[in-house]
Formats: structure tokens, sequence, C-alpha cells
């Protein structure tokens, strides 16, 4: 296994496979949406292989694949199977907004999908316009019910937000009682796509605690992974968990085990930092595994210890959480 220059282990890699989108959520891009790559400039499938192949033996053995969305990107699900095939991959997870996964849920059971986040703000179709700029709620929530179904371990994302969802926190945190899901709700951060401003934070996690507990006085902490960026809690009686992410807050540094490849191939080693590699010009240029591997070890011998703190001294993000990958 390898450690950066914190003694943090490296081992699960986010892999973005597109910066496109068929939602528009206001928090994430503009409702224009944002300058997409053109194909040359995306990873292929190929190299994203080769490139997890080389992060494995290097430690690597959580594989979470975001985007963008995902499923957008065709010939996704032969690309799934080639990554669950590789030595040293042990958990294969996706992060998708579920329009289009439904159809798909049977193949990735039969492929032994480890988990799906599933990004869903508000249970109500209106709110669910009003957030994501498209009228796809109807979808999400078929996509829910066949994992539940299927018996898939599912994560609902909701980024809590004044006057656009903060009433569906309990709507939410009552799914729990009769299913096995953990809901999350998380922390805006400033990565809408517009830049110039950071979003006021009404909903810290600390307020996002004391609602939950005013609401379930009997809500219980549960333990956490020591790589975990939620915070648990369970309400007795009910079947899933509740989980707070302080994205904005960042309590979660310090254990952090996470790098992420762009949908471009730009290495991060936090997602505050503009980027430490071009590791598609490195493949393009003819490097041979050895020297991808020699890249790669000393991006993570300087490794940020906290990001953002780098960040705000460089000025406002510009960026959308669709070309990060979250
Ligand atoms: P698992 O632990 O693998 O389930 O992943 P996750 O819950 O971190 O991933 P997911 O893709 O569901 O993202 C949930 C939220 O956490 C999103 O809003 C992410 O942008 C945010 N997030 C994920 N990783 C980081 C990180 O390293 N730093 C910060 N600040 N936020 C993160
Ligand atoms: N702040 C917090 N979370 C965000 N996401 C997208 N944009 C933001 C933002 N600005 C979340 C999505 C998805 C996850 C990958 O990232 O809701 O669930
Ligand atoms: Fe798409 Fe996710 Fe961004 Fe929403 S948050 S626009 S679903 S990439």
């Amino acid at each position: 296994m390898i450690f950066d220059n914190h003694n943090r282990p490296i081992t699960y890699l986010r892999l973005a496979v597109t910066d496109r989108c068929n939602l528009r959520c206001f928090y994430c891009m503009p409702e224009e949406g944002i300058k997409y790559l053109p194909k040359h400039q995306l990873l292929t499938y190929e190299e994203m292989e080769r490139l997890v192949r080389v992060l494995a033996r290097l430690g690597v053995s959580k594989v979470r694949i975001t985007g963008g969305e995902p499923f957008v990107r065709n010939g996704l699900m032969d690309f799934l199977w080639r990554l669950k095939a590789i030595e040293g991959v042990d958990e294969l997870h996706i992060t998708t907004n579920g329009v289009l996964t439904e159809p798909l849920v049977p193949e990735l059971v039969r492929m032994g999908i480890g988990s799906v986040n599933l990004s869903i703000d508000t249970l109500d179709r209106e709110r669910f316009r009003q957030i994501t700029r498209r009228d796809e709620l109807p979808a999400v929530r078929r996509t829910l019910d066949a994992l539940l179904a299927h018996g898939v371990p599912v994560k609902l994302n909701a980024v809590v937000m004044e006057g656009k969802n903060s009433e569906d926190i309990p709507l939410l945190a009552e799914l729990t009682r009769d299913h096995p899901v953990a809901v999350r709700f998380i922390e805006e951060m400033p990565f809408n796509g517009e830049g110039s401003h950071y979003p006021v934070l009404n909903w810290t996690h600390r307020r996002i605690l004391q609602e939950l507990q005013t609401l379930y006085p009997g809500l219980k902490r549960q333990q956490d992974s020591p790589f975990a960026t939620a915070t648990t809690y369970q309400i007795p009686g009910y079947q899933g968990t509740i989980g707070i992410i302080a994205a904005f807050t960042r309590t979660f540094c310090g254990t952090c085990n996470r790098i992420r490849l762009t949908a471009q191939g730009t290495l991060k080693t936090c997602l505050y930092d503009n980027g430490v590699l071009d590791v598609r010009v490195l493949l393009r240029s003819g490097a041979t595994d050895a020297d991808l591997t020699a890249a790669f070890l000393k991006a993570f011998a300087h490794r940020p210890q906290n990001g953002f703190e780098a960040e705000r001294e460089r000025g406002p993000v510009t960026e959308s959480m669709s070309t990060i990958g979250g």
C-alpha cells in the first residue's frame, strides 16, 4: 500500500468517465450547461482501464465511477465489467443521478457492484424540477425502487439548501423507516460552474444535525469507517441510517484516502486542487507503466493536507462538480 506525505493511505480512486450530464442541478452548473469537452480530450475506456491497472498495483482497491452522469457515456457497462476483472480492484461503486439507471440494475447486480450512490435532493416532483431544471423525478424513483428490490446497497445524496429543499429533511429521513438505505444530507460546496461566489452556507452540518435531533430526539450516533465522509446516525427502530456530510466544512481531510481522475485525465490529489498531473498527455506521449507509476508516486508525495486552504489563497472556484466528479 502507498501512503502520502501525511501518512494517509491512497486506496480509493474516484474516476469520472464523462463531464456530461442529463440534469442541470443549479448548484452544479448553469442552466445552459457547461462547455463540454471535445471527444478527443476525454480519456478512452482503454486508457482508463490501463490507469486503473497501474493504480491497483500501487494499492488502490476501491474505485468509484462518477461524472457528470456516468450512464450518459456510451459503452459504460462493458467498461465496468472490465474494471471489475482487474486484479486488486476489490470494490466497484458508482455515483449516479439515476435518470437512466433503472433498466441496468439487474446487470449491475450480476457484475457485483458494491453499492450505488443516488443523488436525490427532494421527493417532491416540482422541487426536483426546480433544483435539477428537468422533470425526471419519476425515473429516479424507479431506479431507487429497482435498487431496493434487488438488494443493492444504496446511499441517497441530498444537498441541503435553504428555500429549495430543507422541508425534505424529514421526508428523506423517513425513507430509512422501512428501507435499509443510507440517506446523507450534504453541505453545499462552491462548485456550480459559474465561479465568483461561495454559497452562503445556511445549512451547516451542525444545523442539519440540530434539525434531525429536534425531529428525532432518540437519534443515535453510529460507528463510521475511519475513511468515511459522512457522520452517521440512526433513528431507533428504523432500518436505514442517516448521514451528514460536512463537504464544505470538511471535517474529514485528516483521513482522506482518495484521489481523482477527471474525464480529461487530470489527476487531483484533493477535491480542491486544480489538478496536479496531466495523465492524458503523459499517456499519449508514450509513457510506459513504469513512467506512469513514477509520476503517480511523485504526486502522492506532494499531497496537500487540506487543499481547501490552498484553494482559498488562489481565489474562488469556477469549476463545475460535473467536471470534477464530486
Ligand atoms: P463513499 O464513501 O465511497 O460512499 O463516497 P462518498 O459518499 O464520499 O461519495 P459520493 O460520490 O456519494 O459523494 C457524496 C458527497 O461527498 C458529494 O457532495 C461529494 O462531492 C462529497 N465529497 C466526496 N469526496 C469529497 C472530498 O474529498 N472532499 C469534500 N469536501 N467533499 C467530498
Ligand atoms: N455541493 C455539494 N454537493 C454537490 N454535488 C454536486 N454539486 C455539489 C455541490 N456544489 C453532489 C451531487 C452528487 C455528488 C456526486 O455530488 O448531489 O450526489
Ligand atoms: Fe448532473 Fe450531478 Fe451535476 Fe446534477 S450534480 S447536474 S446530476 S453532475
